[in-house]
C-alpha cells in the first residue's frame, strides 16, 4: 500500500518559517515511529502570484484535491495588497476551501497550564480552559452572491451578501454536535437572529438538527456580540462554539488570546467523509503571514505544529502520536521554552522559530 499523502503549501511572510519546523516533526514521525508520509510541495498565496499570476494554480488545486491532507502556511503581506482582488492571496486559501467543501473549521483554543499566566486575562479566567470553535467555512458572507463594487445613483457602493441554506448549517451543526458528545457534550450556537433573517435560519436550523438527531447534548444560542462579550468574561462556560464564516473568523481570533498567543491556536478544515471514512482535508494555523516578524526567525511555530497534529488525529487515526506530539510541546512550554510572542512583561531571553522546533523535537525524543 502507498503512504499517505501530504501536499505542504508553506504560502507567504511566516508560512514558510513556521512550515520549515513542520517539515522536521513529519521528518521525526517517519524516522522515529515510522510514519512515512508521501510529501509533496507548492505554491500558494503571493508566492503563487509571483510565478504563476494567480494565488492557486489549477495544477495545485489539483493536487490539494488528491492529497490525503494539505497543510497551510499562511497566505497575504503588503506586497500583494495592492493586487486586483481577484488575484489577492487571500483569494487563494478561499479556493482551496470552496472547491474542497471544506465547510467545517475546527478552532481549538486550550490553555496550556505553562501559559495560564502569561494571558491577558486573568489566571482563573483562563487556567484549564478547552473550547474548540467549529466555524462554518464555505458560505456565509464571505461567498454570498451578490458581492461587488457597484455605481448607483452617481457613487460607489460595496456589497457582499450574507446568505445560508437549510442544508449548509446542518451539516457544520453536526459537525459541532459530533465533536460534542465527545468532549463535554455542550454545544453553544451563536449568530444575531435578533437582526438577520440569515440568523433566524442558522437557529432554527440548529435547534431542529438538535431535537431530531442530538438531544441529548445540551444546546443554547447566544447573540454573537454577547458571545464575544462571555469569551473574555468567562470562557469555561463554553465547551462548543459553532458559528458562521464572519462570526467564527473574528471570535477565533479573539478566542487565540485566552490561550496567550495567536500564534499557539491550530485549525482544521474539514469536508464530508470521503468514500474511504475519512474527510477532505486542510490544516492550518488561525494566525496569518505576520509581516511585522516576518524573516526575523521571531515566528511562533506551535499553531503550525499544533495543526500537524491535528491532521494526525483527523486525517491518518493516529490519536496516540498526535497526543505524544502535543504533550511534548506542552512539557517545551513548561520548561520555559518561549518564542518572543509568548514572553512575559518579567523578559527573558526567546528562541527562535527553529529554536521552537528543535526543543519539541528534543522533547519527542523524550517521549520514547
Ligand atoms: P496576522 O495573524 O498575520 O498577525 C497579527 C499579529 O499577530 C501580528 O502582530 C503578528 O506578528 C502576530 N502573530 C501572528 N502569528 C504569529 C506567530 N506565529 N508568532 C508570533 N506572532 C504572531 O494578521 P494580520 O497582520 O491582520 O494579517 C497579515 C496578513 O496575513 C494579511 O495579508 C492577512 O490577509 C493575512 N492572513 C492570512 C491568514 C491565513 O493565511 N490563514 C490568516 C489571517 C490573516
Ligand atoms: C483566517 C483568515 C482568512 C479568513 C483570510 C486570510 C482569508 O483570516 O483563516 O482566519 O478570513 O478566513
Ligand atoms: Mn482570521
Amino acid at each position: 500500500m502507498s503512504n499517505p499523502s501530504i501536499l505542504i503549501l508553506p504560502g507567504d511572510g511566516i508560512g514558510p518559517e513556521v512550515m520549515g519546523e513542520v517539515k522536521k516533526i513529519i521528518s521525526w514521525f517517519g524516522d522515529k515511529r515510522g510514519l512515512t508520509f508521501d510529501v509533496s510541495e507548492d505554491l500558494v498565496g503571493g508566492a503563487a502570484y509571483d510565478v504563476h499570476g494567480v494565488p492557486l494554480a489549477d495544477e495545485t488545486m489539483a493536487k490539494a484535491q488528491a492529497a490525503d491532507a494539505v497543510l497551510l502556511g499562511a497566505v497575504g503581506g503588503p506586497k500583494y495588497d495592492v493586487l486586483d482582488f481577484s488575484v489577492k492571496p487571500e483569494r487563494g486559501l478561499l479556493r482551496l476551501r470552496k472547491e474542497m467543501d471544506l465547510f467545517s473549521n475546527l478552532r481549538p483554543a486550550q490553555c496550556f497550564d505553562a501559559l495560564a499566566d502569561f494571558s491577558s486575562l486573568k489566571k482563573d479566567v483562563v487556567a484549564g480552559l478547552d473550547i474548540m470553535i467549529v466555524r462554518e467555512l464555505t458560505s456565509g458572507v464571505y461567498f454570498g452572491e451578490p458581492r461587488g463594487i457597484f455605481e448607483e445613483n452617481g457613487e460607489r457602493v460595496g456589497i457582499n451578501t450574507q446568505r445560508y441554506t437549510e442544508s449548509e448549517v446542518e451539516r457544520v451543526a453536526r459537525s459541532a454536535f459530533e465533536l460534542a458528545k465527545r468532549r463535554r457534550n455542550k454545544v453553544c450556537s451563536m449568530e444575531k437572529a435578533n437582526v438577520m433573517e440569515s440568523g433566524i435560519l442558522w437557529r432554527e436550523v440548529v435547534q431542529r438538527v438538535h431535537d431530531e438527531e442530538y438531544p441529548d447534548v445540551e444546546l443554547s444560542h447566544m447573540y454573537a456580540d454577547n458571545g464575544a462579550m462571555q469569551l473574555v468574561r468567562w470562557p469555561k462556560q463554553f465547551d462548543v462554539i459553532v458559528t458562521d464564516n464572519l462570526f467564527g473568523d473574528i471570535l477565533s481570533d479573539c478566542a487565540a488570546m485566552l490561550t496567550g498567543s495567536l500564534g499557539m491556536l491550530p485549525s482544521a478544515s474539514l469536508g464530508a467523509p470521503m468514500e474511504n471514512g475519512r474527510p477532505k482535508a486542510l490544516y492550518e494555523p488561525v494566525h496569518g503571514s505576520a509581516p511585522d516578524i516576518a524573516g526575523q526567525g521571531k515566528a511562533n511555530p506551535i499553531a503550525c505544529i499544533l495543526s500537524f497534529a491535528m491532521a494526525l488525529r483527523y486525517s491518518f487515526d493516529q490519536g496516540d502520536e498526535a497526543t505524544r506530539l502535543e504533550q511534548a510541546i506542552e512539557k517545551v512550554l513548561a520548561d520555559g521554552v518561549r518564542t518572543a510572542d509568548l514572553m512575559g512583561p518579567e523578559g527573558g531571553t526567546p528562541v527562535s522559530t527553529s529554536g521552537m522546533g528543535d526543543a519539541i523535537i528534543a522533547a519527542l525524543d523524550a517521549s520514547l
